[in-house]
């Protein structure tokens, strides 16, 4: 016999990734992300949750940029920072010695210790309640060395995400 659960975010696992962006000042910031998802297969596109309160969502608002990393085992304490302290506070990519490099194709940050960059143009936004969903043009992927495969595929087997 089933019984009613207590309404909540029912679709597990939630993905971990971070979002690092930049506000029209130049600041550059990140925030661990877990509503998110692929939206569109052709043209390549994901849809990122952002929560008007975070420092992070008038950066994305404001540039209309964000870039997607993914992030691996070895980031869990990188990880836990960016999800829990705000960039109002200070520069959480200085304090954490977080190591960035300047986005090809879109005016945000890549976090270089993380093992895929996904450089992403906003192309529309729902507000659905608590977030509002960013749907981004999937512009341009970064990858380690070593993670492709033949085809010049994302080998997923070979990285070991959080
Ligand atoms: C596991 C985890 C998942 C999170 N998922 C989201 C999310 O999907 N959307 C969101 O807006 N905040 C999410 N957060 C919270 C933000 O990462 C957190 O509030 C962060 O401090 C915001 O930083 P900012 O104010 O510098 O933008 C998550 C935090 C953690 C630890």
């Amino acid at each position: 016999m089933k019984k009613n659960a207590n309404i909540k975010s029912c679709l597990q696992p939630m993905p971990k990734v971070l979002i690092s962006c930049r506000g029209k000042n130049g600041e550059d910031n990140a925030l661990a992300v877990a509503y998110c998802g692929n939206c569109s297969f052709d043209p390549p596109m994901v849809m990122v949750g952002i929560v008007p309160s975070r420092y992070s969502y008038h950066m994305i608002k404001e540039t209309g940029c964000f870039v997607l990393n993914l992030v691996g085992k070895d980031y869990q304490k990188e990880f836990d920072y960016l999800g829990s302290e705000s960039r109002r506070d200070g520069d959480k990519l200085a304090k954490m010695n977080i190591k960035t490099a300047q986005g090809e194709k879109v005016n945000a940050p890549i976090l270089t210790d993380c093992p895929v960059n996904a450089e992403c143009t906003v192309v529309d936004s729902i507000m659905t309640g608590s977030h509002e969903m960013f749907i981004g043009k999937i512009e341009c992927i970064h990858v380690d060395d070593g993670l492709l495969d033949e085809n010049g595929d994302i080998d997923f087997s070979k990285i070991d995400l959080l």
